[in-house]
């Protein structure tokens, strides 16, 4: 069977994928005929917590403890050897230098080792692209909502490596008001999950916040004063000695609402904009129950078909890797034998498939 990619018409392909950008090791090998035949995944979360958010030094060391035994864990699951791979694609950025020279290093190395092509992946493409692991029939032109710890933004995604960028974060990504929230409220790191559950159990309409920069025109976006505004009810409550489970998880609840309203007002204007009718969501945020939902709810109500990785590939994984790098490498990507990343890595600059 052969595959179309772009306007080529190229062969099978099993691609190994590797990401390291923070705080998880995840390796994947997907094949573009059978889909994906393994995944690995370690999450550091716990090695963090202690200081509330990554270290980036503890990070690149633990990628390098956990990186090989999970490579070797994922041929085992997949019933492939090392010859048996067509490609590698290791995540070349955004993120952290040191975690990301972990994964491109032996990305780099191996397909030099085994004579095949590597290609360093953009982390937020991989993202973009997660919906099509479980959905390969998804098309472009659509619009995207990418929404995780450092990033929030929205794009018309016109064919693989052509993004038109719409709205991007101003300061705080909606991850990272999260987590700083999360932390205020006094739980662990990363806290998005964790708010989430604490507001299950708020009182809606008991705190209203502002919905940040949705008054103007636009599809940028601004978390920083939202957390400030949750900041100051959290000491003004804390220290009247009111801080009660109650209040935490009503403040909880109307900090999720002001997030999720804003991300919702800004993606309609994202479908207006462009004149599309699919909308992808993804990155992690995109694993909030609530935000899938009142955008499901929006999406029906528009006419606008709503697409999102599954779950388990909301959070940094190493199968989006493994998908966007074989669709490169089917293109024909191949990279020289140069160790590159980018730490920072508009995702307007990829180049587009030329296939
Ligand atoms: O995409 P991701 O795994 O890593 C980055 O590329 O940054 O996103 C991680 C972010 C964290 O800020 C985490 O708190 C947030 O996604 N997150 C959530 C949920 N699950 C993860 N935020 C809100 N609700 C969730 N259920
Ligand atoms: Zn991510």
């Amino acid at each position: 069977m052969r595959t179309t990619v772009g306007n080529s018409t190229k062969k099978s392909a099993r691609i190994l994928g590797i990401e390291t950008s923070c705080d998880e090791t995840g390796l994947a090998i997907f094949d573009n005929e059978r889909g994906l035949l393994a995944e690995t995944l370690y999450s550091q979360a716990s090695l963090h917590r202690e200081y509330g958010g990554v270290v980036p030094e503890l990070a690149s060391r633990d990628h390098i403890r956990k990186v090989l035994p999970l490579l070797r864990q994922t041929l085992t699951d997949a019933g492939l050897r090392p010859q048996d791979l067509d490609g590698v694609a290791y995540t070349a950025g955004p993120g952290l230098a040191g975690a990301l020279l972990v994964g491109a290093a032996l990305g780099r190395g191996l397909a030099w080792a085994l004579d095949i092509p590597a290609v360093g992946v953009h982390h937020m493409e991989g993202h973009l692209l997660s919906p099509m692991l479980a959905n390969p029939d998804l098309r472009m032109p659509f619009a995207a909502l990418l929404v995780s710890g450092g990033h929030t933004q929205l794009l018309k995604a016109e064919a693989i490596g052509r993004y038109h960028l719409l709205g991007d974060c101003l300061d705080d990504a909606a991850g990272e008001a999260f987590d700083k929230t999360a932390k205020l409220l006094g739980l662990g790191y990363p806290g998005g999950a964790d708010l989430a559950r604490l507001a299950e159990h708020g009182q809606a309409g008991r705190f209203v916040f502002p919905k940040p920069m949705t008054s103007r025109p636009g599809m940028d976006f601004s978390f920083s004063g939202l957390k400030t505004h949750v900041l100051h009810k959290v000491e003004e409550y804390r220290s009247q000695g009111r801080l009660d489970e109650q209040t935490r998880a009503d403040i909880a609840l109307a900090f999720q609402v002001a997030i999720v309203d804003t991300l919702v007002i800004k993606c309609s204007r994202a479908i207006e904009a462009t004149g599309v009718s699919d909308l992808v969501i993804a990155g992690g945020v995109s694993a909030n129950a609530m935000l899938r939902t009142a955008l499901d709810d929006w999406g029906s109500s528009h006419g606008v078909h709503i697409h999102r990785p599954e779950l388990r590939w909301c959070t940094d994984n190493g199968a989006m890797i493994a998908y966007a790098g074989c669709q490169r490498i089917l293109a024909g990507a191949s990279e020289g034998l140069t160790i590159r990343i980018r730490p920072r890595w508009p995702i307007t600059e990829l180049p587009a498939l030329s296939g």
